[in-house]
């Protein structure tokens, strides 16, 4: 019998961990044959909600969950952790400034971060789902650095799934007859989904839709605003969908891309395409044997690389402000 992998997920009372747990236990996460021990991390207040959805999800009497524990203490949920899964973050406030922002995750992501420096397993993988999330990896990330730089990564799973799905419709096709779909930069409204490489039942997007005037005034803003779209049309924020892609992000990590395709990752940048090296940028990625690889080689034209130059932009101020905060 296989050892269980051990899962943390912090923020594990809120909407997104609810939507989380229950497909990590059911094998969703890591594979329909690997056991798993949950570590739910939450703040003092929401322990008690934590311990009504443990309590749920011991009522679902899923055969790989092996086990529940619960802490409000990092040094405790990240003990021995596989994955770990940063969901839980201070979202922006009415009236809040970039720079607060940033500080009240600064003070989230770094003892997190430096938790898992301590008490991690040695393969220990790490996705930040809670916003601004590349550059709350990249405060995990610095205040872990005896833990490999490329274990952190942030979620643009989401926006990959998103534009597959807006690009299918465009087309007329269901999603799964589009590969090598690309979101790079920021999980942001800079964000730039590039359907240049893309191909539809193998033939290349951009040609098959043949109409850039849809590219850059339909699709790229529905894809990058439809966090806030969803927000006005369900009265609160992505939580199911961005469970799914969690569920996405880390199962391609462990399992591998198929063959002729990529996925979309927030990853840290070795100076690839222009990005400054260091940046937690998402790039297309190929990923075998759990060890991801950026997709080398690909033609970036003059529409893509102003967009790409754009968000990278401002992942670098991001840098920047948390750098002048003392945060990295
Ligand atoms: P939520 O507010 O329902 O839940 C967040 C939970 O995190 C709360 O239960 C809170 O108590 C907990 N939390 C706060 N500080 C914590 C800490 N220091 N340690 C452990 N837990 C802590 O929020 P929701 O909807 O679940 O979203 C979570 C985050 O995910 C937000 O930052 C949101 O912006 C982000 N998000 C990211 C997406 C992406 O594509 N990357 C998509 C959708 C949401």
């Amino acid at each position: 019998t296989r050892t269980p992998v051990n899962v943390t997920v912090t923020g594990a009372a809120g909407q997104i961990g609810y939507a989380l747990l229950f497909r990590i236990a059911s094998g969703q996460l890591l594979g329909p044959d690997v056991p798993v021990n949950l570590r739910l991390l939450e703040i003092t207040p929401a322990l008690k909600a934590a311990e009504g959805t443990a309590m749920e999800l011991d009522d679902s009497a899923f055969p790989l969950l092996k086990g529940i524990e619960i802490s409000d203490d990092p040094n405790v949920a990240f003990d021995g952790a596989n994955v770990a899964l940063l969901v839980g973050a201070r979202p922006r406030t009415k009236g809040m400034e970039r720079g607060d922002l940033l500080e009240a995750n600064g003070g989230i992501f770094k003892p997190q971060g430096k938790a898992i420096n301590d008490h991690a397993a040695d393969d220990i993988k790490v996705l930040v789902v809670g916003n601004p999330a590349n550059t709350n990896a990249l405060i995990a990330q610095a205040a872990a650095p005896d833990v490999p730089a490329e274990r952190f990564t942030a979620m643009t799973r989401l926006d990959h799934n998103r534009a597959l799905t807006q690009l299918a419709k465009k087309a007329g096709v269901t999603v799964d007859a589009i590969k090598r779909l690309t979101i790079w930069g920021n999980h942001s409204a800079t964000q730039y989904p590039d359907i240049f490489h893309a191909e539809i039942n193998g033939k290349n997007a951009a040609e098959v839709v043949g109409d850039e005037k849809w590219l850059a005034e339909d699709f790229i803003p529905t894809v990058a605003k439809r966090g806030a779209a969803i927000i006005e049309a369900r009265g609160a924020s992505s939580a199911a969908s961005a469970a799914n892609a969690a569920i996405d992000h880390v199962y391609t990590w462990v399992n591998g891309t198929a063959e002729g395709d990529w996925a979309s990752m927030g990853i840290p940048s070795d100076g690839s395409y222009g990005v400054p090296e260091g940046l937690i940028s998402s790039f297309p990625v190929t990923v075998k044997d759990g060890v991801y690889s950026i997709v080398q080689g690909l033609e970036i034209n003059d529409f893509s690389r102003a967009r790409i130059d754009a968000s990278v932009k401002e992942l670098g101020e991001e840098r920047d402000a948390v750098r002048s905060l003392g945060l990295i």
